[in-house]
């Protein structure tokens, strides 16, 4: 598949208004994208668990507009009308124009909400961004003539452009949105070993994986619930002049081959390790850019100090990563959900603000409501 391949044709259907509605998960990297080129291309390829229980909710509605002129939408988060989500979405909007022609022809109302706590500090744009373009998605998919001869076949094929399109539109959004649509693991990038893979949108992982990565935990403690003071896109692009841009890049493409043959071979101590490495790079990176910042805070350090000591004391699999913040989270096999969680609600729950945590778990992707 090529960038020209997501240009539509034309579209034969002509459609006045309606809505569609699509819940979408967020997903956390264990091999992290950080760095980007223009358009949304990744530095390096990323992999991710999909979530099961931290969901975007999104209902699109459309109505056939007089003049084409310009983009017309409203948002709305949790009924409230929301206008400062309307930059980020006028910009998602004139980056997919390109391959959505029917975009200035409606007026958009978008009608979102999320599974867990509104500022909780976990990024909304993967579950949000991945609803939306999916949401939009379904709305070509009605405007294109769909020739009901298909044979199954066909139309197996036509639910991977689908996804594919779908997931290649929600990277423009947001880079790791791309990685939520499908499940259990996703990756965006292309790798010489993983087959399929592409730098434009999220592929299911190919390969076998071994039973020990069936049904894994991700708790995520929530340490800090303030907004960031610099956001993944300014970190982003503060790889481009970074002294180990390009020795990181390179690290990630091995450790994603590392990481192919643990998941097969379900080498539960040389996933932590890596994931574990991957989760203090990726902070790294951020402490020796310049500008440089931290986005941990004294409570991560302690939660992360904390799991050691546990896992030493008890060889416990428990291992933590971290995404572009201060929040934890706290990865592990099923198996050990009962004493975990008692260890999380014994000793990591006075580091968590207002002592909350959310208990998610490996889940499959997006499902249209
Ligand atoms: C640290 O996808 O939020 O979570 O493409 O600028 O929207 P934009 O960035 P975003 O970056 C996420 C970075 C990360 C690592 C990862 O998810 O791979």
């Amino acid at each position: 598949m090529s960038e020209q391949d997501f240009i539509p044709k034309s579209y034969t259907n002509s459609i006045e208004k309606g809505s569609f509605a699509w819940s979408s998960p967020s997903n956390i990297a264990l091999v992290k994208y950080w760095g980007k080129k223009n358009d949304q291309i990744p530095e390096n390829p990323s992999i991710s668990f999909t979530l099961n229980n931290c969901k975007t909710i999104t209902k699109l509605s459309f109505s056939k507009k007089e003049h084409n002129d310009d983009f017309s939408f409203e948002v709305f988060l949790d009924n409230e009308q929301k206008d400062d989500f309307k930059p980020k979405i006028q910009t998602f909007f004139k980056r997919i124009e390109r391959y959505l022609s029917f975009l200035k022809a409606y007026h958009f109302k978008i009608e979102t909400s999320n599974t867990f706590p509104h500022s909780s500090g976990i990024a909304s744009s993967a579950s949000g961004m991945s609803a939306l373009a999916l949401c939009l998605m379904s709305l070509e998919k009605e405007l294109v003539n769909i020739d009901s001869t298909l044979n199954a076949d066909e139309k197996s094929l036509d639910e991977e452009y689908f996804i594919q399109k779908a997931s290649f539109l929600a990277r423009l959004g947001s880079g790791s949105a791309c990685r939520s649509l499908e499940g259990d693991l996703v990756v965006w990038g292309k790798h010489d070993s993983i087959e399929g893979s592409t730098d434009l949108y999220g592929v299911k992982y190919p390969y076998k994986v071994h039973e020990n990565f069936k049904n894994y935990q991700d708790t995520i403690l929530l340490v800090d619930k303030g907004e960031k003071q610099v956001s993944s896109t300014v970190g982003h692009n503060l790889m481009h002049d970074h002294p180990f841009a390009q020795e990181r890049f390179k690290q990630a493409h091995n450790n994603l081959s590392k990481l192919s043959s643990i998941l097969k071979k379900g080498d539960l101590d040389a996933f932590i390790a890596l994931v574990e490495s991957e989760a203090l790079t990726l902070h790294a990176m951020m402490m020796t850019s310049m500008p440089y910042f931290i986005l941990m805070k004294p409570n991560t350090l302690e939660i992360i100090n904390k799991i050691w000591n546990y896992r030493k004391a008890t060889d416990s699999k428990i291992c933590f990563t971290l995404d572009a913040g201060a929040n934890v989270h706290v990865l592990y096999p099923e198996n050990e959900m009962k004493n975990i969680l008692e260890f999380i609600n014994n000793e990591l729950v006075e580091f968590c603000q207002k002592g909350q945590y959310i208990n998610d778990k490996i889940g499959f992707g997006a499902k249209q409501l």
